[in-house]
């Protein structure tokens, strides 16, 4: 118990690092909470038109859950590994920092994946490609996806990663729960839009 609760203090420090909220703030282009959805995290990042910096948040968001899982298999062993992703997302949902006041989980839900079931980051990749694609929504994309990816892992056999997963996505609905709102009003912003 010790070391699952070191595995998932480290996890949460790791994921609640806002990189949006950091990069945005010393590029000057101010505070992200007060542009667009408000929300810290990379397709929020978009919207102040800086795709350099938005690619930038999504890969130091998704590395950091990829990093709590690999540094959790490395100290703990494999089983480890999917508790420390798990830790991140949660850290960058509910930031101690911004008085856990996080994001929405889809970077750190990706760099789980890349630590844990690298395969499954292609599966993500090529459902939230397609979904954007159809419908230029980045929130509908994650939402399709996410729940794609439990699906794929039952099936698979990879039991203990499909539960894990389902429960991360059952979070990252709930942090959706505005974009669901806005989806079905037709009001969600496109990707590439602004506000
Ligand atoms: O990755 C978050 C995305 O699904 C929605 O972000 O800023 O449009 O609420 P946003």
């Amino acid at each position: 118990w010790g070391n699952l609760a070191i595995v998932l203090l480290f996890g949460y420090l790791l994921g609640s690092i806002p990189f949006g909220l950091v990069l945005t703030k010393m590029a000057g282009l101010g505070d992200l909470r007060s542009i667009g959805s408000g929300n810290i995290g990379a397709t929020n990042v978009l919207r102040t038109g800086n795709k350099k910096l938005a690619a930038a948040t999504l890969l130091l968001d998704a590395l950091k859950a990829t990093a709590a899982a690999l540094i959790a298999h490395a100290v703990f062993g494999q089983n480890a590994a999917l508790f420390g992703g798990f830790a991140a997302f949660i850290g960058h949902l509910f930031p101690v920092w911004l008085g856990f006041k996080g994001g929405k989980g889809v970077a750190t839900y990706i760099g789980t994946l890349l630590g844990v079931e690298p395969r499954m980051v292609l599966v993500f990749a090529i459902v939230w490609l397609a979904v954007a694609f159809i419908t230029r929504y980045s929130s509908l994309s994650a939402l399709v996806a996410t729940l794609v990816i439990p699906v794929v892992l039952w099936i698979l056999g990879v039991e203990e990663a499909a539960v894990v997963t389902a429960v991360m996505t059952v979070i990252t609905y709930w942090r959706h729960k505005e974009n669901i709102g806005r989806l079905i009003a037709g009001t969600e912003s496109k990707i590439g839009k602004k506000g």
